[in-house]
């Protein structure tokens, strides 16, 4: 197993399958916690995790602090990439080394490992600690600095270059997007060009919980006491006082995003329809999504404890709606924003295989 089992570059460096979680350990047979997300694009954009006012005093909210932003992660609980690799390398669901000298024991056999000296020195296997922090390092500079983590090789981006124009589906799926009444989606996932003239990443970096359904897909969940809570753990543990932080889990980037065979922190979607579906139609149609008692009452947010449910937004429109409420979009404008969301997709990405 490397990262590329997982973080596919032929997928824009996300999953190559459409499995909620991917499987690792020593046998391969053994479930990841969460859904593998694109490394494209995010990597040198992400700032590192906070939640006090920082950047852009137009953006302050008046009640106090900011919504909690950047980090690596799902929960964005590494800083810093040669932090974040230690986890896939030694998790014993994912990589598998026992310890960092293990790692670097089999770093000596690689193929590889005479440009590892050439670079390092011939003694650096001598030192397996210096090893291994010098391949977290390396690891680290080839996801800053490899151009194919960052292409910008889209329709959007030709687009924004003048150099194509939109079809009018495309168009109307934009307009939609960015409606604030309607779909608000680039509220979070956000559009427009940074003031250097940057094309967007389509994340704002910052949490949200946003009441994705419990998957059973994840073996974990047969567990009734279980949660995967985002920010205030189990995964990340120095945020686990904060109550009002459960739930929450990082906006993702769009881009290549209609490439994708899986949704969400904890992959419960499999298609983009559905998920988009579940955004307009959460709030007026619960039933579709969550268990419904024998008594016949729906228990919306199912994937937190009881006492946490008050976290999910239900503010932000389309989030905002009552039981029976005409959904934001219909099924022909959500097929709009999926032609809007495919201009997306960089020239070379592939769709995943289905397992
Ligand atoms: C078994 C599958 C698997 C393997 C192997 C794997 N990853 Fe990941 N990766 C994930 C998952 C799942 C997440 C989300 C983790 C979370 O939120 O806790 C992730 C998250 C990341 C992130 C954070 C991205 C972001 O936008 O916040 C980076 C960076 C990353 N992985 C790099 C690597 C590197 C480098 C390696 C190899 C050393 C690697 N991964 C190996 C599954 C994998
Ligand atoms: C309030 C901020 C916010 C708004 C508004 C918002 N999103 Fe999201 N989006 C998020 C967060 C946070 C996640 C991850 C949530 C999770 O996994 O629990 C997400 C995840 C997604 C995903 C899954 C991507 C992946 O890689 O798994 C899609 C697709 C998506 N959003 C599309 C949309 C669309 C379309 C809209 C408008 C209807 C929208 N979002 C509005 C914050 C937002």
């Amino acid at each position: 197993m490397s990262c590329a089992t997982c973080h596919s570059p032929e997928h824009a460096y996300g999953p190559p399958n459409g499995l909620a979680v991917q499987l690792g350990g020593q046998k391969l047979d053994r479930q990841g916690a969460r859904a593998v997300p694109s490394l494209r694009y995010v990597l040198n954009r992400t700032p590192i995790w906070h939640k006090e006012y920082i950047a852009n005093p137009a953006e302050r909210i008046l009640e106090g602090e900011e919504p909690p932003t950047g980090g690596f992660g799902w929960d964005g609980r590494f800083n810093t990439l040669h932090d974040q690799a230690t986890f896939p390398l030694l998790a014993p669901n994912e990589m598998a080394n026992a310890s960092p000298e293990e790692f670097a024991s089999k770093l000596q056999r690689a193929s590889y490992s005479s440009e590892f000296r050439k670079l390092l020195g011939g003694q650096i296997f001598a030192d397996p600690t210096k090893a291994y922090s010098q391949a977290l390092l390396a690891l680290e500079s080839f996801e800053l600095e490899d151009p194919s983590f960052q292409p910008y090789s889209s329709k959007y981006d030709d687009y924004l270059d003048g150099k194509v124009q939109l079809s009018d589906r495309e168009q109307r799926g934009l307009a939609l997007f960015d409606d604030s009444k309607r779909g608000n989606c680039a509220s979070c996932h956000r559009d427009s060009r940074g003031a250097d003239g940057s094309h967007p990443i389509f994340t704002d970096y910052e949490f949200e919980a946003l009441g994705v359904p419990r998957n059973p897909e994840i073996q974990a969940n047969a567990s009734p006491n279980y949660y995967d809570m985002g920010l205030c753990g189990p995964l990340r543990s120095d945020q686990s006082r904060e109550q009002k932080y459960c739930g929450l889990f990082k906006t993702p980037t769009m881009r290549n995003v209609a490439t994708r065979a899986v949704f969400f922190h904890n992959g419960r979607f499999h298609s983009l329809k559905e998920a988009l579906r579940f955004y307009v139609r959460r709030d007026t149609d619960p039933r579709l999504w969550y268990p419904v008692s024998p008594a016949g009452a729906v228990k919306k947010f199912d994937d937190l404890p009881n006492a946490l449910r008050a976290n999910v937004d239900l503010i932000d429109e389309p989030l905002t709606r009552h039981e029976g409420a005409a959904p934001a979009w219909n099924d022909r404008e959500i097929e709009d924003v999926i032609a809007f969301l495919k201009t997306l997709t960089d020239r070379d990405v592939l769709r995943p295989s289905n397992p």
